[in-house]
């Protein structure tokens, strides 16, 4: 089992070496397209590899926040800073920033991702994915309350409403304890 990890990371390094060679061809010939997806097999292959890298331990672990509730304002402010410049504001996969990346941002709203347990999605935050553009967060360990309050963050993605959203992106546009500066009209 060890030995596959080690295997299949070899693959996903070698996958990785490929995708940035055809990546740059791309970008040579055809001037930037960031439409383009890569094909069904590099990105089947990738997820395998993904699932495999993932210790067993953490398909059954729970989020141990889940019954104390997080504040959402606060969690969604994390992830604005941390993760929506890739995944979107509302998790939808779509970058904020128009740049050509690959593989592409996982749609965090998806069924792949939400069927994920809690520990997996615990551990890819902490973990990161390597040879993706997907970073590592956070201090290592099983009890990162940080990391646990961004799983249950994206869990509750799907439910977001175009109310919180606005809310969460309000509050992290405004840093707490700064208000605008003064306006000289009176009121
Ligand atoms: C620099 C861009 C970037 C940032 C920032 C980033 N991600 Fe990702 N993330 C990715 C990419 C790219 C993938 C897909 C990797 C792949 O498919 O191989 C990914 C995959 C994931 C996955 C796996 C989804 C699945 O279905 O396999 C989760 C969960 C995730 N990201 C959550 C987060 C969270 C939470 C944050 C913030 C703490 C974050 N990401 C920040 C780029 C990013």
């Amino acid at each position: 089992m060890k030995q596959r990890i080690v295997n299949v990371w070899a693959a996903l390094s070698f996958i990785g070496f490929v995708t940035v060679a055809v990546v740059g061809l791309i970008m040579w010939s055809h001037s930037f397209n960031s439409r383009a997806k890569p094909s069904e097999m590099e990105a089947s292959v990738a997820m395998k590899a993904h699932d495999s890298s993932i210790p067993d331990r953490y398909e059954t672990m729970k989020n141990p926040l889940a019954n104390s509730g997080i504040n959402l304002v606060e969690a969604g402010g994390h992830y604005e800073e941390h993760c929506a410049a890739c995944h979107g504001d509302s998790g939808n996969g779509e970058p904020k920033f128009h740049g050509l990346m690959y593989p592409r941002p996982s749609n965090l709203l998806s069924k792949d991702t939400q069927e994920m347990s809690d520990g997996e999605i615990y551990f890819i935050i902490k973990q990161g994915i390597r040879y993706s553009g997907m970073p590592a967060f956070g201090k290592p360990g099983d009890d990162d309350e940080h990391a646990w309050k961004m799983v249950a963050y994206v869990r509750h993605l799907p439910q977001l409403t175009r109310a919180e959203e606005q809310q969460v992106l309000q509050q992290s546009q405004e840093p707490m304890g700064h208000e605008d500066a003064p306006h000289e009209h009176s009121h």
